[in-house]
Formats: C-alpha cells, structure tokens, sequence
C-alpha cells in the first residue's frame, strides 16, 4: 500500500516516528515533508498530501499538525479529499468504514506516539462498508460542485 504522509513543524517528529513504523511494516510511504523542525504553515502540508490522494498517486494519507484540525481543514478544500481528524481509534476505524476518509489527520500535540500509531495502522487497515454509506459519500462529493449549495 502507498501511503503519503506529511506534517507541519509541531507534527515533525511525530510523522517522522509514523514514516519509519510504517516503513519498516512494508508499507510504500511518500514523504511530502515538511523536512525539519523550522516553523511551516501546514495547509501546503495538507494540500500535498490530499493532492496524492485524489490523483491515484498513493492509496491513503497521513497528516500530523499539532491537533490534527488545521491540517485537516486545509486538506479537506482538495476536491476528492474525505480527510478526518482522528486523535482516538475508534474514529479512526469509522472514519473508514463509514466515511471512507481517504487522509487520516492528527494531533501530535494530542495524542502520543503509541495512540498515534495505532491510529494510523487501524486507520490503514480497516474497510469502508459501502451499503449505506455509499450513497451519504457520494452525497459529500456532490457538495464540490458549483451552486451545489443553496445561498
Ligand atoms: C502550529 O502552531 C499549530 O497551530 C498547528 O500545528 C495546528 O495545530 C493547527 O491546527
């Protein structure tokens, strides 16, 4: 599985501790910066990253700011983007399941390293359930079309 992973500087260390856990599980990570700890802003973050995504380039994605809110706002304006903010795991399994998220976003100042990878290896490996919940995602991406939104 290719997974792109990326980060601002308060989710530095965390998404360099994810990148080699991940890396030495297997999985194909892409690694979209940011490359050090000098201050960042993380919409470019998240743009990279959900534009991986949405462009078939990698499977899922990974983001980390420091509460996983930013980051993932930011991501989610990447049309195609389903990116949830997941700082537990039972979100993180639902946020599949149900919603097909395609970007799991988190809180380095939130969540420790341990919660944190747990999050992502259940984030990477649950399923989404479809059934229902495919016509409620399809009605998510019907919103990105112009006037979709009553004024
Ligand atoms: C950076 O200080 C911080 O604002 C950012 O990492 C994130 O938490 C924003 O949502």
């Amino acid at each position: 599985m290719r997974v792109a992973i990326g980060a601002d500087h308060a989710g530095f260390e965390l998404k360099q501790f994810l990148a080699h856990r991940l890396t030495a599980d297997g999985y194909d990570v892409v690694d979209l910066g940011t490359h050090g700890p000098e201050s960042v802003d993380y919409p470019e973050y998240g743009a990279a990253v959900a534009g991986k995504v949405v462009a078939g380039d990698a499977d899922l994605g990974v983001l980390v700011c420091g509460t996983g809110i930013g980051i993932g706002i930011a991501a989610n304006k990447v049309p195609g983007a389903r990116v949830a903010t997941c700082n537990d795991l039972f979100t993180a399994r639902l946020s599949r399941e149900h919603n097909d998220a395609n970007v799991v976003a988190l809180g380095s100042r939130v969540v420790g390293q341990g919660v944190a990878e747990e999050i992502v290896r259940i984030f990477l490996q649950a399923e989404f359930q479809a059934g229902r919940h495919q016509r409620r995602v399809e009605k998510i991406h019907a919103l990105e079309a112009p006037d979709a939104v009553p004024a």
